[in-house]
């Protein structure tokens, strides 16, 4: 499986903040952190690739960007670019961030609202708050305590990383905890954060600014968020036994392994094991008959990015699968809650969205599948929710795009091929 998603933007913007060397081990190699690595080389890191997954990153240290000589385009990336905003955002150089259809549509006033109040200036910006924009920094950043209106680790790293170049101590406080790999990686160089309880799922996240990181190795994990993919076409092609090995199991990313445990999943954890200061699995895998659940709202942060893959899984499950409060699918790289009902729609899967709730009622492994092409509206985890459907429907299932695959998953058609999976473009 390749390597987490997240972990590898943040192991190559640690780098770049970093006075030194950074090692890393097990970098996912897709689009998305293939922009990253452009950015902090365009912010004055040295960033090499070694060998497939291998990679050095030479630090500029806090406080000591340059100023990119153009645009910072993340292509299709949530992550890497906010995350960016606060790095580049919080020193005295001017930035302009853009990317592509997807990324131009989603919200950026969430990361904007909470920099300004640091002392960014935002120079220009598309409408709404949205990318193109151009950001000016401060020499350094002022401290605040910001109360995040949204559960979002993005909006949680972007405030944390521009606090790093503040003279004091910058306070995040989450009403639900989301994944906590910026603190983590934080403290692996050197930083100090504390973390403390705030009512009964949030954190109040504290940094001290302007600490000395110290360039350090990291050994990426297996994405959950990836290995969910082969995980769920195990679970519904008849007669399947996978096991999925290295998989980090993070308990803020493990919500789908409860959800689909829940339902009847037959999924053993072997071998569990600390790699790289993250808990890891393998995860062997049979298929199974799945019945449907009612999803609390409070376990979507820990599995924000699984809802596509869950609603094949229950469209394949006896009964009706109730997953709430899924507001914050609508702003992903697609609007996902949309995108996900019309999915079903053509596959003949009945279903409603209830104000925020999807409710799938699934049809005991009987999915039709074929008719129309699926819309993938340039969003990865579309595209490969779709395909895994396919693989058990009674028609084949199409999807109008494949190519924004490789944003997070380079490896998945191969890799699924390799499991039997047949799979063709036309
Ligand atoms: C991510 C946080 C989540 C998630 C995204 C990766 C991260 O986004 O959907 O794929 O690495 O911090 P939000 O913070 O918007 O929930």
């Amino acid at each position: 499986m390749p390597g987490d998603k997240s972990i590898s933007h943040r192991a190559l913007i640690f780098g770049l903040l970093a006075i030194g060397e950074t090692r890393v081990e097990g970098l996912l190699e897709g689009e998305d952190v293939l922009r990253t690595a452009e950015a902090c080389r365009a912010l004055g890191a040295g960033v090499t690739r070694e060998a497939p997954g291998r990679w050095r990153v030479t630090g500029a240290g806090i406080g000591g960007l340059s100023e990119p000589a153009g645009v910072l385009d993340f292509g299709n990336a949530g992550t890497g670019s906010r995350l960016m905003m606060g790095v580049a955002g919080s020193h005295p150089v001017t930035a302009t961030f853009d990317g592509d259809a997807s990324l131009r549509k989603r919200p950026m006033r969430r990361i904007l609202d909470p920099l300004v109040r640091m002392g960014v200036s935002v120079v220009s910006e598309a409408e709404g708050g949205r990318v193109p924009l151009t950001l000016r920094g401060p020499a350094e950043t002022i401290p605040i305590t910001y109360e995040t209106p949204a559960a979002s680790a993005q909006i949680k790293s972007a405030i944390l990383l521009a606090g790093l170049n503040s003279p004091g101590r910058t306070t995040v406080i989450e009403r639900e905890a989301t994944r906590d790999h910026t603190e983590r990686m934080l403290r692996h160089f050197g930083a100090v954060v504390e973390v403390a309880a705030h009512g009964a799922d949030g954190r109040a996240v504290t940094l001290q600014g302007q600490p000395t990181l110290r360039g350090s190795d990291v050994v990426v994990p297996s994405d959950p968020s990836s290995a969910a993919f082969p995980l769920v076409a195990a679970l519904l092609v008849p007669g399947s036994d996978v096991t999925i090995r290295g998989v980090m199991t993070n308990p803020l990313r493990t919500g789908l392994l409860t959800t689909l445990e829940e339902m009847g999943a037959e999924i053993e954890r072997v071998n569990e094991r600390d790699e790289g200061g993250e808990t890891v699995a393998d995860l062997r895998v049979r298929a199974s008959r799945l019945s449907g659940v009612d999803v609390p709202a409070a376990r979507a942060p820990s599995m924000i990015d699984e809802y596509p893959i869950l609603a094949v899984a229950a469209a394949f499950a006896r009964g009706t699968t109730r997953m709430r409060g899924l507001h914050e699918l609508r702003v992903k790289e697609s609007d996902r809650l949309a995108a996900v009902a019309a999915g079903l729609a053509q596959a003949g899967v009945p279903h409603e969205i209830e104000g925020d709730d999807l409710v799938v009622h699934g049809l005991d492994g009987k999915v039709p599948g074929g008719g129309a092409s699926i819309a993938t509206h340039l969003d990865h985890r579309i595209a490969m929710a779709f395909l895994v459907m396919g693989l058990a429907t009674r028609d084949p299932v199409t999807v109008d795009d494949g190519a924004m695959i490789t944003t997070s998953f380079p490896t998945f058609i191969p890799l699924m091929r390799e499991l039997g999976a047949s799979i063709h473009d036309r």
